[in-house]
């Protein structure tokens, strides 16, 4: 156990921003099924009960209050960071000034904490940072469809505010991770105190399907809420054409993927930022896999044309052949089997224990 500027000792502990959103249920539970002992875990509203009984320690901190991130982590030795909070693309499109300060001030500062820790500790410390699919940008419709699968660097011209941030993280990540600080005076003299001092790791997410949660304030929460109102017998009006598709993958298999780049030798890390999904239904392919085992399910396809050209620039597939050969990503699933062995049981279990 290490010991803080005031002699107390330091608990160990992985560190995780934005814990109450999907993601963070999903990386708790992992963490805690694993027998993990040292979560401490922020977000902006209370953890759900369940969550907070899975952590050692849970806190209300906003990512942009410096000072409150700082008040926390001087309590722990934290050498591992989850960094989940963001505010997702549809509502960042209403305020895209305060996602702006969410999303990348929020970086900012949990890239900032990690440095001065990572220094302190003479090691690294390691910054796991969720992008998106939303980083991408296609001009057109017919271009997103003429291109297919995307590798990580091409077609990076996003049309959110969301996006925007995700990408320009994505960059702030490379930059303290290989060149923070690079012609301070500590830099350049003798030995290189701020090279490597932070461990970056970024996956970009497709749209993700969680049975236990369903997602608020993302573009591509077609897919879960469809799944999710037929579960629960409620219609659901689509807010995309029939045709549209994107790539998607189970909650799971991104905790999962994400957990194996967090835990991958660094040497063997070719890149900052890997693609990851599983598979690319069209909505309408959605809908009839839906309509097999909620026969009595009610979705119509309402298009909101706004919401429908955000997902229009989102690539169509991603090419994860990085994940794969830097760290052994493979998919769990496919959309079948995803239905079948993984949201169908969990789903409906759910559901019924509510009813
Ligand atoms: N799920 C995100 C959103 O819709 C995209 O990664 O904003």
């Amino acid at each position: 156990m290490e010991q803080g500027a005031l002699g107390e000792r330091r608990q160990p502990a992985v560190f995780i921003t934005g814990a109450g959103g999907e993601v963070g249920h999903g990386l708790i539970s992992s963490f805690s099924d694993e027998g993990r002992p040292d979560i401490v875990a922020t977000d902006l509203r209370e953890l759900d009960h369940k969550s907070r009984e899975k952590c050692a320690a849970t806190y209300l901190a906003d990512v942009c209050d410096r000072d409150a991130l700082d008040r926390i982590l001087s309590m722990y030795q934290v050498k591992e960071m989850f960094h989940l909070a963001a505010v997702l693309s549809t509502r960042a499109e209403f305020a895209p000034e305060i996602a702006h300060q969410v999303n990348v001030n929020g970086t900012v500062n949990i890239l900032q904490i990690a440095a001065e820790q990572g220094r302190m500790y003479g090691e690294p410390v390691k910054v796991v940072f969720p992008s998106s699919i939303a980083a991408y940008g296609f001009g057109s419709l017919s271009q997103k469809k003429e291109v297919g699968a995307v590798s990580e660097y091409v077609h990076c011209k996003p049309s959110t505010m969301y996006g925007c941030n995700k990408l320009y993280c994505e960059h702030l990540g490379r930059y303290y991770a290989h060149s923070y600080r690079q012609l301070a005076t500590d830099s350049v003299q003798g030995k290189d105190k701020n090279r490597g001092v932070v461990d970056f790791r970024c996956v970009r997410y497709p749209g993700l399907i969680s049975a236990e949660t369903v997602p608020t304030g993302g573009t591509s929460d077609f897919v879960p809420e469809m799944i999710h109102a037929a579960a629960r017998g409620e219609k659901y009006k689509c807010f995309v054409r029939e045709d549209t598709r994107i790539p998607f993958m189970t909650m799971p298999e991104a905790i999962d993927a994400t957990l194996q780049l967090a835990a991958a030798p660094r040497e063997e890390l070719t890149q900052i930022v890997y693609n990851i999904s599983s598979f690319s239904p069209s909505a309408g392919e959605v809908a009839t896999i839906v309509k097999q085992y909620f026969p009595s399910a009610d979705i119509s396809f309402e298009p909101d044309e706004r919401r429908q050209a955000i997902v229009d620039s989102w690539p169509e597939s991603l090419d994860c052949n990085a994940a794969t050969n830097d760290w052994g990503f493979t998919p769990k699933y496919t959309l079948e089997q995803a239905f079948e062995e993984y949201l169908i049981p969990r789903i409906t279990k759910q559901y019924e224990s509510k009813a």
